[in-house]
């Protein structure tokens, strides 16, 4: 892999992390940032990152924590970053004008044979990329935070996007050891966020109906379904729990799945319900305090390598 660079733009958070999991697959890496600082601050907290990581045991691939930080290097000059890279992975904030103004820049500078795949989690490729010259070399990559222990990754094409631009970006993450996943054509919270805002909206419906308490509600995930779903999804499961599979399953619970289904009401309005949103808010605090929110995501973290670790056992 050393043979092939890999350029990440935007050195913040996923852009990092991005970095260090194709430097554990022995890539060569560069980072660029609009902050000059930030690309060296970047560099400095990688290489912490990496040490710790090695450290606990966690660290991913073959290399050693310094092999690895050796892979990867800065540059202030998109220009530079550009040049005879295999992928770019673009890791700009969420704000669709900002990454337009790139994309406009990348596509004066892109070489035939390099891809960009976006790791924004809301915009359709389209939105960023028509109009440009080589748009068909454009995808989504959206991760999962945090990405280094969530395999997944969702590739979404614009209609123009190449279908060997597809299916190198799917073969390089599965060289990383990420899990994609390809979505036909492109559509508005790509599959990811539609299942989770399907299951935000009726939790949402549920507490609000005074029906079930918000520590109960997120309980029927974390120790209720989320169980088998982080093994495998809800088809497979509905293929599971009936003995002839799946066909069978809806033979049986199709016709309640409709009358459930039918009762769930409108999608709520979040942002118009303050008073649901302020008693969700309090009860969420009474579970974890404000300033007991980064002791709680690094738990999160450190079970979820355990996690990530385990599932890699599973068939
Ligand atoms: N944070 C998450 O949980 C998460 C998860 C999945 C996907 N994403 C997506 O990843 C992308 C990056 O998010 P983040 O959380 O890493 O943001 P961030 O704010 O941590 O980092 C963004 C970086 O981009 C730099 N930047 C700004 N304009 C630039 C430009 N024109 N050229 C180069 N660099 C520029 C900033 O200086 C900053 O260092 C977003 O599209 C976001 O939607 C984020």
């Amino acid at each position: 892999m050393s043979g092939q660079k890999i350029g990440i733009v935007g050195s913040g958070l996923i852009g990092r992390a991005w970095a260090m999991l194709f430097a554990a697959a022995g890539y060569r890496v560069q980072l660029y940032d609009i902050l000059e600082t930030q690309v060296a601050t970047a560099l400095v907290e990688v290489q912490k990152e990496l040490q710790s990581l090695e450290a606990k045991g966690t660290l991913r691939g073959k290399l050693s924590a310094k092999a690895q930080f050796e892979l990867i290097s800065g540059t202030n000059e998109l220009k530079q970053l550009v040049e005879s890279a295999t992928h770019i992975q673009e890791c700009v904030p969420e704000q669709l004008e900002l990454k337009r103004g790139l994309y406009a820049q990348l596509d004066e500078l892109l070489e035939p044979q390099t891809i960009v795949a976006s790791s924004t989690s809301t915009f359709m490729p389209s939105l960023y990329s028509e109009g440009l010259k080589r748009r068909s070399q454009m995808l989504v990559a959206h991760p999962l935070n945090p990405p280094y222990f969530i395999p997944l990754v969702e590739l979404v094409p614009a209609p123009w996007t190449s279908k060997e631009s597809v299916e190198r970006t799917r073969q390089l993450m599965l060289s990383l050891g990420q899990r994609p996943v390809v979505l036909q054509r492109e559509i508005q919270g790509f599959a990811t966020n539609r299942i989770q805002y399907a299951i935000l909206n009726e939790v949402w419906r549920l507490v609000a109906g005074g029906i079930i308490s918000v520590a109960d509600a997120d309980r029927v995930l974390s120790d209720g379904l989320g169980m088998r779903y982080a093994l495998m999804g809800s088809l497979e499961t509905a293929h599971l729990n009936a003995p002839g599979g799946v066909s069978d399953y809806i033979q049986r619970f199709g016709g309640e799945i409709a009358t459930v289904s039918a009762s769930y009401g409108a999608t709520p309005d979040m942002c118009g319900e303050g008073e649901t949103l302020a008693e969700i808010a309090r009860q969420c605090e009474e579970l974890v305090p404000l300033e007991a929110l980064p002791q709680r995501r690094a738990t999160r973290d450190e079970f979820l390598t355990r996690l990530s670790t385990l599932k890699r056992q599973f068939p």
